[in-house]
């Protein structure tokens, strides 16, 4: 009886799709809809998909877990061997707990990447003594210079859900923070304008935990050259290794390294994830979310927002629940010591709290083991929300965080 009637539930919410999609390829048939079609499992493509767009998300989730070796272009310094290799709690694609460091050097207020010593980002590998024209450089992981004095963490983060963020207008973002100085100056947040290569202009920063980064096209040459050391066209020139330029002198690959092949792949399966369904208990947590509006939560943490026109139908002016407004805020003593863009260092991107169930560990850093310390930790413009929700009868807390279990 439950089966059949979760089956009525996925012929009405698949019927909408049916329609033959504008490009001319066949959706998925009707008729053989499955409930998971519509409430798609972690590391599944987004629900009616077309059949071409489908073969996409396989042949860029294949490429996101190819492991490459130093013929390939790996190095000489790198974080890791392959995407999936951080990005695999839940499902390919998720989070998980390991953490890269970022480093730099505040004086008199300035932030100094200290970037003719490798930073801000540390390549913690390297390809080790590799011989080429008769010269031998000796690659070797990189080591926070006693010349910083911030080092942070940065956990992994999940990727499900981010082609409907990467399909929200930049303009929708303008609006919100606009919105929010008029209604809540005290939280308002701001949006994080960043070099984007693709166009060539400052654009809205959307990804990444202070929205450095404007698009998945982006991230993926960006992830492709600073955690695994391959160059692609977006992003042509090995880092070089601790900063010295003339260590590339050996490098055995000519760049770029990847022809756009594997970064193309990378952002088609990014794109094309689906975004964490909500529990099964989603119905009992209303009262839990109608109290994190209550106490503020949701100035930041906004439940819903909706992208704008694009060729991918499944992407098409869809409204989703990301509980975040992907803009930065002042989160004073918890924020993470480094700038990037226009984003100060104590300047985080809210974190989106879709698929937080999924989660063992919290916050840019991963110091909170659950999401009570979390929330604890909130300070700058989040500390009255952290107040209100430390005042809250232990009833009313329990209703919160049974919400955000439900997310
Ligand atoms: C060594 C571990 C590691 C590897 C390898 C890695 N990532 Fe990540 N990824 C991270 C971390 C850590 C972050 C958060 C970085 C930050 O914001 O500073 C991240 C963030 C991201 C984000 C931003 C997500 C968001 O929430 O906005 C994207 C997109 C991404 N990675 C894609 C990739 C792709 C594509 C690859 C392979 C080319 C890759 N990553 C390889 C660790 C890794
Ligand atoms: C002023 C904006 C703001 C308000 C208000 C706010 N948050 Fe946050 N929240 C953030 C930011 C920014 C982060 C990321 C902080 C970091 O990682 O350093 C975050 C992170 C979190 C996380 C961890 C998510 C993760 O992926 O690690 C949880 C859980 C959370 N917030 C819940 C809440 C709850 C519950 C409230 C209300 C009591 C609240 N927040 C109020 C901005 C806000």
């Amino acid at each position: 009886m439950a089966a059949h009637h979760d089956f009525l539930i996925a012929l009405m919410v698949t019927s909408p799709f049916s329609c033959a999609a504008s490009d001319g390829d066949a959706r998925t048939t009707p008729g053989t809809a499955s409930f998971a079609e519509t409430s798609p499992a972690l590391g599944d493509p987004l629900p009616g998909l077309t059949v071409s767009e489908r073969a996409r998300f396989a042949a860029g989730r294949d490429a996101f877990e190819e492991v490459e070796s130093v013929s390939d272009g790996l190095g000489p310094v790198f974080n890791d061997v392959s995407c999936a290799a951080c990005h695999l709690q839940g499902a390919i694609g998720g989070a998980s707990a390991r953490t890269v460091t970022r480093f730099g050097r505040v004086s008199g207020g300035a932030f100094d990447p200290l970037a003719e010593l490798g930073g801000s980002l540390i390549q913690s590998q390297g390809i080790g003594p590799i011989t080429s024209g008769g010269q031998t450089c000796d690659y070797v992981a990189e080591r926070v210079p006693a010349q910083a004095n911030v080092v942070a963490m940065r956990l992994t983060t999940p990727l499900f859900g981010l082609g409907l963020v990467d399909a929200v207008p930049d303009a929708t973002l303008v609006a919100l923070a606009a919105r929010q100085a008029a209604d809540s100056p005290a939280t308002a947040g701001r949006v994080n304008l960043v070099s984007n290569v693709v166009t060539g202009t400052l654009t809205v920063g959307k990804l990444g935990w202070k929205a450095q980064v404007p698009s998945l096209a982006q991230f993926a040459a960006d992830a492709y050259l600073n955690e695994m050391g391959i160059t692609s066209p977006l992003f042509p020139h090995e880092n070089c290794p601790g900063g010295d330029c003339k260590l590339l002198a050996c490098d055995p690959t000519p760049d770029p390294e990847d022809d756009g092949t594997d970064t193309r792949a990378f952002a088609d399966f990014m794109m094309l994830l689906a975004p964490p369904a909500r529990s099964t208990t989603h119905g009992q947590t209303i009262p839990g979310e109608r109290i994190f509006g209550q106490i503020g939560c949701a100035a930041c943490h906004v439940p819903a927002l909706t992208t704008g026109s694009s060729a991918i139908a499944a992407l098409d002016r869809v409204t989703f629940a990301p509980y975040s407004d992907f803009l930065l805020h002042d989160m004073g003593m918890s924020g993470d010591g480094i700038a990037q863009g226009q984003a100060g260092v104590r300047d985080m991107r809210t974190a989106p709290l879709w698929g937080l169930r999924a989660r063992g560990v919290f916050l840019h850093d991963g110091s909170a083991t659950s999401a009570t310390a979390a929330i604890v930790a909130h300070d700058g413009q989040g500390r009255a929300a952290r107040d209100r929700f430390a005042a809250l009868p232990a009833g009313q807390s329990k209703l919160v965080l049974a919400f955000l279990a439900s997310l």
